[in-house]
């Protein structure tokens, strides 16, 4: 199978063609696809829609497939998937459920050992918007300046699922709130490629290890407000069919939260472990 990758995003993002990806995939094909995604550190696959079993063993191209830490929105037969949502129990648009997603962040970045991919396949989309947004954090490290690159040198973010807001934590499962604060450096060096990027987030980070926390939220202020420019980003437009793998080690997502209201909202979401720490 001959794979032919078409960047789509200046910044990142590539769209993937000839391959069929709910088939097992021979091994010259996975080490192509992990290449586009070392490359372009988000990916779109189109025109294929997916079983949940399927897309499970297109996860496993990328690593281990991993289970998410809250049961919510567990898929009801594949632990190893959740139900990305805007309905509340009763199957209702809800308000709340239609700003999971918002803000930009990196998925399962307060555990241990964050997800090093993120894979989202819709099964029901608004008839527009709902785009999703990715940023590229080496490029945000990268091109930072040099004063403020010096400041973050050697510093620790301190991460917790739900993040700062007291809001989101009160609405969160009782299992799933106040869990203990995890660590990880601020300037995060990839495991695969090597190059560093900026791991803290404004929705999972909470401080910095050891820094008052006025000092720290202005630091991160000041991080964010250079991470967040336009020049980093781009965003995809959904279809179905589409399946997009993202990787978290070096890139922050956000969804955008545009779709009219009132309008179904849903994906199949799959998390991959990360092999190295
Ligand atoms: C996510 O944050 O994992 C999903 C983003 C989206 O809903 O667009």
């Amino acid at each position: 199978m001959s794979i032919e990758v078409i960047k789509l995003g200046e910044p990142l993002l590539a769209e993937v063609r000839g391959i069929d990806i709910s088939r097992p995939l021979d091994q010259a094909t996975r080490d192509a696809v992990n290449k586009a995604f070392l490359d372009h550190s988000v990916l779109v696959f189109r025109d294929r829609e997916l079983k949940p079993a399927e897309m499970v063993a297109f996860e496993a191209v990328f690593g281990k497939p991993m289970i998410h830490v809250t049961k919510r929105y567990r898929h009801p037969e594949i632990d190893e998937l959740i139900v990305m949502t805007n309905l509340n129990a009763d199957g209702e648009v809800d308000e709340f459920e239609s700003r999971r997603g918002l803000g930009w962040h990196s998925d399962m970045c307060y555990l241990d050992q964050p997800a090093k991919a993120t894979m989202l396949h819709p099964l029901e989309l608004p008839e527009k918007g709902g785009d999703t947004l990715f940023a590229n954090m080496y490029l945000a490290y990268e091109e930072m300046p040099e004063a403020l690159k010096s400041k973050l040198q050697g510093l620790r973010g301190t991460f917790r699922f739900g993040g700062r807001s007291k809001d989101v934590q009160n609405r969160l499962n009782p299992a799933d709130r106040d869990k203990p604060l995890i660590d990880h450096p601020v300037v995060r060096r990839h495991p695969d490629t090597g190059r560093e990027s900026i791991f803290v987030n404004p929705i999972h980070t909470v401080g910095i290890l050891g820094m008052p926390d006025d000092e720290a939220v202005d630091l991160l202020d000041e991080v964010y407000a250079w991470c967040g420019q336009d020049r980093f980003q781009a965003s995809h437009q959904w279809r179905m069919g589409d399946t997009l793998v993202w990787d978290n080690r070096c890139t922050w997502h956000s969804a955008t939260g545009d779709n009219p209201l009132r309008q179904r909202r849903l994906f199949l979401r799959g998390n991959v472990a990360d092999s190295v720490h």
